[in-house]
Parts: structure tokens; C-alpha cells; sequence
């Protein structure tokens, strides 16, 4: 959407940049067959000051990219794959996936399937020592993480590109899930930047609200 505009790009490698993990869906990596989730790779020329903050915060050169999936349909070439990745998937599509995909990603069963807990999900990068997590969506994974009052920030860039839509090929930001009229997930505006006619906006969610009287006209 951005058109690669590189005030957006700088902001997507500054928040792996900060980041101990990178959850994604298997949509995402199937749908980007080139791309790594590294701060580095969305905005190579930063690559060094990235490296520096990562640095100066105690991480690890790079985040661990998450890949969530049911299926266990994945790409063993993708390179983000061969660079190795930690994989959640569920108890019976983990033993097909140890044998291949390569051997430096890690496979972790987290539950019976066919779809996983977002939160037994989170509980397993929190038990590998991961604090700080960034998700890069997709739809369907990021409307999960807002059912189950999972997501605290939103990081949303707004480019003055109209997009359009003929039918449903192209999902928005959440897909899977409809919140209203019944529940609504506020947030607050946290910051507001502005680079030419790009607005980049840091969201903070509260709790979920489903009492009627709490709902705003
Ligand atoms: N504009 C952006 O910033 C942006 C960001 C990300 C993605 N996208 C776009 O979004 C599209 C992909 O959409 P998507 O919604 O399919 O992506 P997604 O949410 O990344 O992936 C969906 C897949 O994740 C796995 N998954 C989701 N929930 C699961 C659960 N509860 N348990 C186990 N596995 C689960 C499943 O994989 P399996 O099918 O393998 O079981 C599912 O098919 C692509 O076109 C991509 O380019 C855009």
C-alpha cells in the first residue's frame, strides 16, 4: 500500500528492531516467498543503526521469526525457512514438519489443532525467553490476537493511496472476525508522526467491551 515509501519501511525495521520475536501466519510467508522478517531487510539502508540498537538493548542480532500454522503447508525453500525460524504448529502436523523443514528451524507443538489457542501460541514464545513480540499479521492471525485481548498496541500507517475492491481477494487489516455491533476493542491514540502525507499511528487497547451501557453512540 505504502509503495515501498521509505518512512514506512524505516518504521516496520524500527519495530523489529525492538523486537525479541516476529509472530507471523503461514499466509504471510507463503504470500511473501522472498521477504526475511529482519529489521535489516525492510530498510537496509538503517541496517547498522538497527544493529546498534539491538545491540545497546541486549538482543540477539536479529528476531526470531514465529510462524504459526495448522496445516503445517510450508515452503522448506522459502529463505526465511532456511535462515531458520521457530514454527508453532499443532501435535500431529509437528512430527511431519521436524523432518522438513530444515534443521535449524525449531517445531513446537501447542496443542491438538486443527486450530491453535493464540494464547497457548504466546505461551510458547514467552517460554523460549521472548518478551517483547512484534506480529506482522496476517488478517486472519492479528483478528485472533484482538478476540482474545492479546494485542496491546497497534502501529497503523495510513498512505494517501485509495485502493478500491472488486470482491475479497485482498482482506483488510482483520479477517475471521466480526466485532461489531456486539463487542468493540477501544483504543487509545498513543502518537501521531507525519512524514510528507504519511501519518503513522501507535495505538493502545483497553479491555474488550461488551456491556451495552459502555458502548459509545
Ligand atoms: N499489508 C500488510 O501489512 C500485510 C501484512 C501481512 C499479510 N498481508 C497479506 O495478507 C494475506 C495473507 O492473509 P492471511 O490472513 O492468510 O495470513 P495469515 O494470518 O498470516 O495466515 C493465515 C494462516 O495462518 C495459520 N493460522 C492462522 N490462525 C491459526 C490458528 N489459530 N492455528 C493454527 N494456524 C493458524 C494458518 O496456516 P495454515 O493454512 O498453514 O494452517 C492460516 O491459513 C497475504 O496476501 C499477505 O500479503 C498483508
Amino acid at each position: 500500500m505504502s509503495g515501498r515509501e521509505p518512512a514506512d519501511r524505516f518504521t516496520m525495521g524500527l519495530l523489529r528492531a525492538c523486537a525479541d520475536a516476529v509472530v507471523i501466519g503461514a499466509g504471510t510467508l507463503r504470500a511473501s516467498p522472498r521477504h526475511h522478517w529482519t529489521p535489516q531487510h525492510v530498510h537496509p539502508s538503517a541496517a547498522s543503526d538497527f544493529a546498534e540498537l539491538r545491540r545497546r538493548r541486549g538482543r540477539a542480532a536479529d528476531p526470531e521469526l514465529v510462524v504459526v500454522t495448522a496445516r503445517g503447508a510450508l515452503p522448506a525453500d522459502h529463505p526465511a525457512l532456511q535462515a531458520g525460524a521457530l514454527v508453532i504448529t499443532t501435535d500431529t502436523v509437528a512430527a511431519h514438519l521436524r523432518s522438513s523443514l530444515p534443521a535449524n528451524c525449531t517445531i513446537l507443538a501447542a496443542g491438538q489443532g486443527p486450530a491453535l489457542s493464540m494464547r497457548e501460541v504466546l505461551d510458547a514464545v514467552h517460554n523460549r525467553g521472548h518478551r517483547v513480540l512484534l506480529t506482522e499479521g496476517g488478517p486472519y492471525l492479528v483478528g485472533q490476537f484482538i478476540a482474545g485481548g492479546l494485542l496491546d498496541e497497534l502501529f497503523l500507517t495510513t498512505a494517501p493511496v485509495l485502493a478500491g475492491r472488486t470482491d475479497a481477494t485482498r482482506p483488510g487489516l482483520i479477517a475471521g472476525q466480526e466485532f461489531l455491533p456486539g463487542l468493540r476493542h477501544p483504543a487509545s491514540l498513543a502518537s501521531v508522526r507525519r512524514h510528507a502525507s504519511y501519518l503513522f499511528l501507535r495505538y493502545q487497547f483497553h479491555r474488550s467491551i461488551t456491556d451495552a451501557s459502555d458502548i459509545l453512540p
